[in-house]
């Protein structure tokens, strides 16, 4: 299960997501995607808050937060940090702790691709918000989870690689090690139509979708996608 998976592995994520400019959300990938989330409204929930970056920057943007996350570690880190823009919950992505029509956003930044039932998680997103409320999403990009760079000198040609399906769903284990820091992050590759198909079945119209990749002309990852933002509205 991936929601155990992250939990076992919350004082790595922990360490890692907190490290000053480590990882891609404080090098480009935080001002790619807040642009994307509306102006602060009612009420924004941050679904998948992880250790609670994502909300304490929406907290600064004036956004009111709640924040929920499988993880009772991930929670309480959340919880108790300083710079908190409100309450964690713990609770399921697919059954989230919270009445119908709550919120007017809803943010999963990063956070469903690694949940284990995406349809429900979606469908929960959609009951949580009033019409005309909006999900802000980010995930891995499929080409970036289908693929990967063939082996050979970082030249800016380096062929990128899909050896087995785009189209079928796989489970993802992958370790990263920088700076002294080691993360591995347990996630599910899955297709594009299947994202799209479970916000069209919840009721979601897509508005924005975006591809992000390396800002850095030089990085290999300037050229592939690495992430993808939506923008869907509630009908
Ligand atoms: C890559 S981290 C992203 C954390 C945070 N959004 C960030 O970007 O810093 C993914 C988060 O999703 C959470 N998660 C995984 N499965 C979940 C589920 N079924 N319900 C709620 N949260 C879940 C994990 O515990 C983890 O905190």
């Amino acid at each position: 299960m991936l929601r155990e998976a992250w939990d076992a592995n919350a004082p790595a994520w922990i360490a890692w997501a907190r490290e000053p400019g480590h990882d891609s959300y404080w090098r480009f990938h935080r001002d790619a995607f807040l642009p994307l989330v509306p102006p602060p409204g009612h009420l924004t929930l941050d679904v998948g808050c992880g250790e609670g970056r994502v909300g304490r920057d929406l907290g600064r943007l004036g956004h009111r937060v709640i924040g929920v996350d499988g993880s009772a570690a991930m929670a309480e880190a959340a919880a108790t940090h300083p710079g908190a823009p409100g309450p964690v919950l713990i609770g399921d992505a697919a059954l989230l702790p919270l009445p119908d029509a709550v919120a007017d956003c809803v943010v999963a930044f990063m956070s469903l691709q690694d949940v284990d039932e995406l349809e429900s998680a979606i469908a929960e997103a959609a009951r949580v918000l009033v019409p005309g409320g909006r999900l802000a999403m980010a995930i891995t990009h499929q080409a970036n989870t289908a693929g990967h760079f063939a082996l050979g000198p970082d030249d800016g040609a380096r062929p990128f690689v899909i050896e087995g399906s785009w189209f079928e769903r796989k489970a993802l284990s992958d370790t990263c090690g920088r700076d002294g820091l080691v993360m591995t992050f347990h996630s599910e590759h899955r297709p594009l139509h299947d994202y799209v198909d479970a916000l069209a079945d919840a009721g979601f119209l897509v508005e924005r979708l975006r591809e992000v990749g390396e800002p850095d002309p030089e990085s290999k990852w300037s050229r592939i996608p690495l992430f993808l933002h939506i923008l869907a509205v509630r009908s």
